[in-house]
């Protein structure tokens, strides 16, 4: 059986390394890696490669930073020879993670191939249409053959949504797999010397999103909510997305984008996190660390029960309110419980080894002893 893993960003580097990992173990089972090239500088990409140690991607799109159209339309079609090229057959498997452009693009040529599809991170919801990740998780979820889920409620969301139920499973988070296999050798990382920062006395801060960074309003209220917290004698730490204007952020700790170790690291030994990534929240909890997030909404909503983490909308508070929240947040302590399970990588190998997800309803059905 070949699996093909389709990546070209950040998070999904580090999301598919447990598939890689695990494939190692099964005999007649090779992964492949089709690298996109959405994500291209070394910190962006080589880094995770190497760190993660993924091997090199047995094929580079090399697409590039476009508008969501063009750049979606390019891995598409670059997509289209690559699998003619590869002769795929039923028993291939395409697995795309997540809600990028490239996973819509990835879910469009394989919907088109006679290889399976697998959607992980498969029925989490912003409802909000505005944003393209909604678009592409949406739109992948109602093309994969397998649609898996992190979570219970977000496997009802897809049954809700007209999915018959043979195409549905629980899975785990490839985030919260990722984090266990690395969170211990991470703490050798040396960047708090390197920051000349203290462990549980600063606050981690990243911001991406584009509903953030591309609304001015926005950005200037993050950035003063964060300058009111350093005015009030608190150490930021800001490693900062490419895409983001640097020029908001003058007089912050804003560094470059660091690797996963470091980061890793950094959230392990913050007394805080601000953020409005999707992994950087999961990860927060992972390492039990109070999280605001600021967005409008989060996927994510069971972690929001723990008692951990608060979602702050930078459109109805004020910098101010923003500030106040954060600093209230710091010795929030909220309960300890599993909240997602992490992605077992050989699960899922043995539900794509029996085709079509019988070995799943199997499981669901409690009869695979
Ligand atoms: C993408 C995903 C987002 C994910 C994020 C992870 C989509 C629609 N968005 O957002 O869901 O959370 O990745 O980080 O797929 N850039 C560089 N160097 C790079 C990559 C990007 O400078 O190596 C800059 C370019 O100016 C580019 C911009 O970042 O235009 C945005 O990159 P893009 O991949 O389009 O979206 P992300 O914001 O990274
Ligand atoms: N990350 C990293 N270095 C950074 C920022 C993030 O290694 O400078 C990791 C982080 O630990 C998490 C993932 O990248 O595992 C999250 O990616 P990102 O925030 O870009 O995207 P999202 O998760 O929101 O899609």
């Amino acid at each position: 059986m070949r699996l093909f893993s389709i990546v070209g960003t950040r998070p999904e580097f580090i999301q598919s390394s447990t598939v890689h990992h695990a494939a190692k173990d099964f005999d007649g089972v090779s992964h492949h890696y089709i690298h996109t090239g959405q994500h291209y500088d070394d910190e962006m990409s080589l880094t995770f490669w190497e760190q993660l140690d993924l091997g090199m991607p047995d094929c580079e799109l090399n697409v590039g930073s476009h508008s969501q159209n063009v750049q979606t339309g390019l891995i598409l079609n670059k997509l289209g020879a690559v699998f003619a090229d590869a002769q795929l057959a039923p028993d291939d498997w395409i697995i795309v993670y997540g809600d990028t452009n490239s996973v819509l693009a990835g879910a469009l040529a394989a919907a088109k191939c006679p290889a399976g599809l697998v959607h992980l991170e498969a029925g989490m919801r912003s409802y909000d249409w505005k944003m393209p990740e909604e678009v592409n998780r949406v739109a992948t979820d109602h093309l994969c053959d397998l649609a898996l889920a992190p979570c219970s409620s977000a496997a009802s969301t897809l049954l809700a949504e007209g999915l018959p139920e043979h195409r549905i499973g629980v899975i785990g988070d490839t985030i919260q797999a990722a984090y266990e296999r690395y969170a211990a050798p991470a703490v050798a990382s040396t960047i708090w010397i390197k920051q000349k920062i203290s462990p549980y006395d600063y606050i981690l801060v990243t911001i991406h999103r584009q509903e953030n960074t591309d609304d001015q309003e926005r950005l200037r209220r993050i950035a003063s909510a964060l300058r009111i917290l350093q005015g009030r004698g608190h150490k930021l730490i800001m490693p900062l997305h490419p895409r983001v204007n640097r020029d908001f952020f003058e007089g912050l700790s804003v560094i470059d984008p660091v690797n996963y170790f470091d980061m890793l690291a950094l959230e392990v030994g913050a007394k805080l996190i601000i953020t409005d990534s999707g992994g950087v929240q999961r990860e927060a909890y992972y390492s039990r660390v109070p999280c605001v997030i600021l967005r409008d909404v989060t996927e994510w909503r069971e972690l929001l029960n723990t008692g951990w983490q608060e979602l702050v909308s930078p459109l109805h508070n004020t910098a101010i309110e923003i500030a106040n929240i954060c600093e209230g947040g710091i010795e929030t302590k909220g309960d300890d419980v599993d909240v997602y399970e992490a992605l077992d990588g050989a699960d899922l190998i043995r539900i794509l080894a029996l085709g079509d997800g019988k070995w799943l309803h199997n499981i669901q059905e409690g009869s695979m002893e």
